[in-house]
């Protein structure tokens, strides 16, 4: 595949000189079924990643739990030694028992041993972007993360971790979690149908902190709506690439990781940046989510 010229611009993480395409790439989908174990084709795994990276993509969000370990080691496998300019950002916090479910890791040593999984596995001296993962996939969980930050916070000073971000967060956590240290990033689940952190998401854009949606697709069970179908069949598009679209319009500071397997999805997903959603269009795919007032839109 050729090298895309425009992956929906950049964005800056703040207080640093990273700069990303605002369309990246997330690695979960690589792993078994479940995200667990390996994937069914190894190669098809490998290939996706060098042709994501190859397409100009240079975000690729990940964790040591995809897996576990595995995610990792194929991102490892694929494209080690990292081209220059490749943010992998990483998320801690979580740890897969056998029985394939997602439990809090949030202890002291859990998460130092994360960070060091995380180093061995992508083959790092230094993890560029870690997030902490706390509350539950499908939304936050009230409760303070200073214990947990403070180590990652120390981390960081060790210069085993550049920069930090938080996953499953409320506004109030954020607030704790910056008089502890600075944060780049806040990954939440958000997608055109799942609105809850709207005013979350413009908060965060006037501190000038990147928003990277989780499920923007709809996760395990993509995303089915008339509306985006109606959009998609208007602009010759997809449903999917509406719906990522949708996105990098919402608010300049949405960085996208859709996940896929398949090299397919993965060039429709990629065409989805240069996609242009006319006004009145948002309009209408903003009511599957509930409303939302044009004039909060930022490239309308
Ligand atoms: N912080 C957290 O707690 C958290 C939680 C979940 C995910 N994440 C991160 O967020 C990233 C994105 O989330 P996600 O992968 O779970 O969900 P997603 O991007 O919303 O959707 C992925 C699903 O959509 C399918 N898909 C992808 N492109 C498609 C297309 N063009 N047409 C039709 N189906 C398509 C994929 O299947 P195929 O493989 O068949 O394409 C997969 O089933 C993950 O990779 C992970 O890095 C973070």
């Amino acid at each position: 595949m050729t090298k895309q010229i425009n992956l929906g611009g950049s964005f800056t993480l703040p207080g640093t000189s990273m700069s990303v395409n605002r369309m990246g790439y997330g690695a979960m989908q690589l792993a078994g079924p479940q995200v667990y174990g390996p994937p069914r084709d190894m190669d098809a795994a490998i290939a996706v990643l060098r042709e994501a990276v190859a397409a100009g993509v240079d975000h690729i969000d990940t964790s040591d739990f995809y897996g576990p370990h595995v995610t990792n080691q194929i991102i490892k496998q694929a494209l080690h030694p990292y081209p220059d300019g490749l943010v992998i950002v990483t998320k801690v916090g979580a740890r897969r028992p056998k029985d394939k479910s997602w439990v809090h890791a949030l202890s002291r040593q859990e998460l130092i041993d994360a960070v060091h999984d995380n180093l061995r596995n992508l083959g790092l001296d230094t993890l560029d972007v870690v997030n902490l993962r706390v509350g539950g996939v499908m939304g936050p969980s009230e409760g303070s993360i200073e214990e947990p930050l403070t180590v990652l916070a120390e981390l960081k000073r060790q210069g085993l971790v550049r920069h930090l971000g938080l996953s499953n967060v409320n506004a109030d956590q954020l607030a704790e979690a910056q008089a502890i240290t600075e944060l780049v990033c806040v990954q939440n689940f958000y997608n055109v149908a799942h609105r809850d952190d709207d005013a979350f998401i413009d908060d965060l854009a006037r501190r000038g902190i990147a928003y990277v949606p989780f499920f923007p697709l709809g996760g395990f069970s993509p995303l089915q709506s008339s509306a985006l179908d109606a959009a998609a069949a208007a602009l010759h598009a997809t449903p999917m690439q509406v719906a990522l679209a949708w996105l990098l319009q919402r608010s300049r500071n949405i960085l996208l990781i859709p996940g896929t397997s398949s090299a397919e999805h993965l060039r429709e997903n990629l065409r989805a940046a240069t996609l242009q959603l006319p006004a009145e269009m948002i309009a209408g795919l903003d009511a599957i989510g509930g409303d939302r007032k044009a004039e909060l839109r930022v490239n309308d």
